[in-house]
């Protein structure tokens, strides 16, 4: 028995679909614990691509038990399409169950028109969200009018709940953001129907997860996001509206800290972000753009283009230390070969002071930031073949070495390619229980 937290250590799509979908092999109950659909999973098993938005990524798997989380916001014609799209393509095993918190958040038409509204407004200094409504549906959490799982299934409390919402939320929309309103009757029809379609995979899934520890099943839960996308530990305010870090994994399925065993950490090759805020190691140059084209560093949830850069510690130390991460899964080293030379970041600089442990709180010195390289040679072998960590260049390992020596946490996987057998595996993350 033991349980493990997946999350991201850079600012999200660091390739948590695929890593999940090898531990989920191991695996018995498979739990997102935050988010919403503003994340997007891939997973490649034998050349076929499977994006998940609210989906564990643990569902290709026959056997297992996915769960959605309470600390997730739920948006239910997003997650019916996705159920029923996996159903159609068979790739839904059967004996799979799926259960969804009773205390999971539901994300609502006028959540999504405020995020649009609220960004549109913000012109040039948008924060660039999905879009997808989340901020303002854990808005709504947080000021303890949101409408949970267990609401919208009660015809009674999600008539009330609803037209008291619409109420303000119209007013907000005509008055302030000057749109449209929206229109409640119709809102309500289309909600009634989620209920009926969603109410068989309502639970109380902090009783299942505890329940599968006591009965000594492996749990893995699932980070969307990154740490520096954390609403209290990132780069505020260009984050999500959750706490991505791995304590939220407590919080948002139910189960206390005294239960976890190990945090494996996510951790690009290079660095990504997609949407606004400062990137002290973006490459806007002919190696930014081999970057983006090698490693199809386009929004799994958006389509947009994601800006690239070099791999920078000082965020994935301080996502060490926010996570207590006990072992790295390195993604997309294959994106870098045929580069050279390669430089990691190890600090920052500005006129006045340096960084190497923590990224700075204040915006304004942030975007002063400027990078501290230290250069490594490149290599030019094709690894995506290579399944055994020795047989990797020396360079390569060179590569590696320093970032784990950064990290002060060993790489526990090393993945060479999208597919879930391009992968290195040196410690079991089950294992890793302490
Ligand atoms: P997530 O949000 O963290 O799950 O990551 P995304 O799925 O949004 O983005 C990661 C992308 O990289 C996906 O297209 C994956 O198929 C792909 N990917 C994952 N690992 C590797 C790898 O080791 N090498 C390459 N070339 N692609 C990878
Ligand atoms: P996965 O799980 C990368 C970013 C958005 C935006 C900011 C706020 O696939 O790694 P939001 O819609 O959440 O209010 O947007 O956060 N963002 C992500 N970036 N990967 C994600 O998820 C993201 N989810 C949100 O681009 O900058
Ligand atoms: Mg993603």
């Amino acid at each position: 028995m033991a349980a493990i937290i997946v999350v991201g250590t850079q600012w999200g799509d660091e390739g948590k679909g695929k890593i999940v979908d090898i531990y989920a092999g191991e695996a018995d109950i498979i739990a997102r614990f935050q988010g919403g659909n503003n994340a997007g999973h891939t997973l490649v098993v034998e050349g076929e691509q499977t994006i998940l938005h609210l989906i564990p990524s643990g569902i290709l798997h026959n056997g297992k038990t996915c769960i959605l989380g309470n600390g997730m916001v739920i948006n239910p014609k997003v997650l019916i399409r996705e159920i029923d799209e996996l159903q159609e393509r068979h790739i839904f095993p059967s004996d799979t169950k799926l259960f969804i918190s009773t205390n999971a958040h539901i994300i609502m038409p006028y959540h999504m028109r405020v995020d649009l509204a609220r960004e549109a407004r913000m012109g040039k200094s948008k924060i660039g969200t999905t879009g997808r409504g989340i901020g303002p549906a854990y808005e709504d959490k947080m000021s303890r009018v949101g409408i949970r799982l267990c609401d919208l299934l009660d015809d009674r409390i999600f008539r009330e709940k609803l037209s008291k919402n619409i109420e303000e939320k119209n007013f907000y929309l005509t008055e302030f953001c000057k749109e449209e309103p929206v229109d409640s009757d119709a809102i309500y029809t289309e909600y009634k129907a989620y209920a009926d379609r969603l109410r068989e995979y309502a639970a109380n899934t902090s009783l299942l997860i505890d329940e599968g520890l006591r009965s000594g099943k492996h749990i893995l839960f699932e980070g969307a996001q990154g740490c520096h996308l954390d609403i209290d530990h990132g780069t505020f305010p260009f984050v999500t509206s959750s706490n991505t870090v791995a304590g939220s994994a407590c919080c948002g399925s139910g189960i206390g800290p005294t239960r976890i065993d190990g945090v494996v950490g996510i951790c690009k090759a290079y660095t990504t972000r997609v949407g606004s805020g400062p990137f002290v190691t973006e490459l806007t140059d002919e190696i930014g753009e081999k970057i983006q084209n090698i490693g199809h560093e386009f929004g799994a949830t958006t389509g947009r283009k994601r800006r690239c850069g070099w791999l920078d510690m000082v965020l994935v130390k301080q996502s060490v230390r926010v996570s207590g991460i006990t072992g790295i899964a390195l993604t997309k080293l294959d994106v870098l070969t045929g580069i050279n030379p390669l430089k990691i970041c190890v600090g920052y600089t500005t006129d006045h002071e340096e960084f190497t442990e923590v990224v700075p709180s204040n915006l304004n010195v942030f975007e002063q930031c400027r990078p501290l390289y230290e250069q490594f040679e490149g290599w030019t072998e094709d690894i995506s073949h290579i399944r055994d960590f020795d047989e990797l260049p020396a360079a390569v390992k060179r590569y590696v070495s320093r970032l784990e020596e950064l990290a002060g946490v060993p790489v526990v996987l090393t993945s060479v390619g999208p597919d879930r057998d391009e992968t290195i595996i040196t410690q079991n993350p089950f294992d890793m229980k302490q």
